[in-house]
């Protein structure tokens, strides 16, 4: 089979290299890809966007199966057009997709629905929205979210009601996450740890991943602007047995009959973000795909072939599939560019990677422009290391002993991945 994997980070490098064990794979494209994805697969100069430019390529080279990874052409329906040409694809269409490119419908979905989340408001105009953070109503801290897609930063924590009119204003007046700013949700702050599910789902039919945590701040202890993650583990110390079965019946279930119902059956790998607050597990987030860095976590914990279980997603034939996970722990831990998420310098060698050993290395953000050995790096979010271990601390020595082997200017990383 010729398959093709739209996106190009450590997320993508990471589901390439779980397609590759599958033995009726006979090649693999990713478009764009990376520099380090370049081991794996062959990279085609397609942007991950560019709908016509990618079905013409799955046409023009018989492709058997597309995987569409990332959010953007998600929302923008490249599965739409995909099917349309039948090709066929794993990832749900666009309307389905909205469950993370509109905040107000997943939190409209939720209440209609009754699955649990924070309490919110929904806004259009920025009168309303200050008029009700000066309201006796609003206890603080609050969280402001912008309505659409904004690269993982369309999230305010406001501790006071200074802070949330500036929030308002630079969302809704300035533009700056542009038209996803139009709407805005402000919701209720909730307590607790984080959780990461992440789930397949043919639209009928859902099985969760093994869970895991993402650490969502640049430096150690929470501290510093989010990102898009600096590390993971999996599973998820937090989430016991009793926790999975309760998000089971009143969540996950609960999404997957709603959009069935709504009449956007989700089919592809749906995201939970959830929070493990006192008053039980409730909704923080959907993603429409694979989480990044969660999936360079999980993945490598999946004993089954990922093709095949994409299949019976694309298929609706989830039901009779048979996925198992080894019982490991898995740690991922990113290698980033100094400034990160802000502005960061690229181009530098990176040294050390050849001796490396017992971990896998996914490139997030890396070149290799002459196709020789030597990677540079092209990313704020460079490499992830993963490490699998039968005990998570054992997995921790072995992922930061190649975190300290590898070098390039800047390089910035936790060092408290997994101490939550
Ligand atoms: P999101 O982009 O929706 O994943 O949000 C980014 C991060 O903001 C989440 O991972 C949480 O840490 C935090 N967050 C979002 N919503 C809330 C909430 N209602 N209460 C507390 N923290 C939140
Ligand atoms: N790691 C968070 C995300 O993929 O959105």
């Amino acid at each position: 089979m010729k398959v093709l994997v739209i996106g190009g980070g450590g997320r993508e490098h990471a589901i390439i290299k779980a397609l590759k064990k599958d033995g009726r794979v006979s090649k693999i494209y990713a478009a764009p890809g990376n520099g380090g994805i370049k081991i794996d697969a062959e990279c085609v100069p397609v942007k991950a966007t560019d709908i016509a430019g990618m079905t013409g390529f799955a046409e023009n080279n018989s492709i058997d199966y597309v995987v569409v990874a990332p959010d953007d052409p998600l929302a923008l329906g490249m599965v739409d057009a995909l099917k349309e040409k039948g090709v066929r694809c794993f990832g749900p269409d666009k309307k389905a997709a909205r469950l993370e490119s509109s905040k107000v419908f997943s939190k409209n979905l939720m209440k209609k629905y009754n699955i649990p989340t924070a309490k919110y408001e929904i806004f259009t105009n920025s009168d309303d929205a200050c008029n009700y953070i000066k309201s006796d109503s609003v206890v603080f801290p609050i969280v402001i979210k912008a309505d659409g897609l904004a690269l993982g930063k369309g999230v305010i924590i406001a501790d006071n009601q200074t802070q949330a009119i500036d929030a308002v204003f630079s969302i809704m007046m300035e533009k700056r996450f542009g038209n996803s700013g139009s709407s805005i949700v402000i919701e209720e702050y909730l307590k607790g740890p984080e959780v990461t599910v992440l789930a397949f789902t043919d639209g009928k039919t859902i099985v969760p991943l093994v869970s895991s945590m993402d650490h969502k701040t640049v430096f150690d202890d929470n501290k510093g602007p989010n990102t898009g993650g600096m590390g993971a583990i999996a599973p998820n110390p937090h989430y016991s047995d009793e926790i999975a079965k309760e998000c089971e019946k009143k969540i996950f279930l609960p999404t997957i009959r709603a959009m069935q119902q709504e009449g956007c059956p989700f089919k592809g790998c749906l995201y939970f973000g959830l929070m493990l607050t006192d008053k039980g597990p409730m909704v923080i987030e959907y993603n429409c795909r694979f989480g990044d860095p969660e999936t360079q976590a999980v993945l490598p914990l999946l004993q089954t072939s990922l093709l095949e279980i994409m299949e019976s997603v694309t298929d609706e034939t989830l039901d009779s599939a048979k996925i198992v996970f080894s019982d490991e722990k898995s740690v991922c831990v990113i290698l980033a560019s100094a400034g990160y998420p802000g502005n960061f310098k690229t181009g530098f060698p990176i040294n050390g990677l050849d001796n490396i050993k017992d971990v896998t290395i996914y490139h997030s953000g890396t070149s290799n422009e002459d196709n020789d050995k030597l990677f540079l790096t092209k990313g704020g979010r460079v490499l992830g290391i993963t490490a699998k271990s039968s005990t998570l601390e054992l997995a921790l020595q072995k992922a930061y002993k190649a975190a300290e082997e590898i070098n390039f200017e800047g390089k910035h990383y936790r060092k408290d991945i997994g101490r939550y």
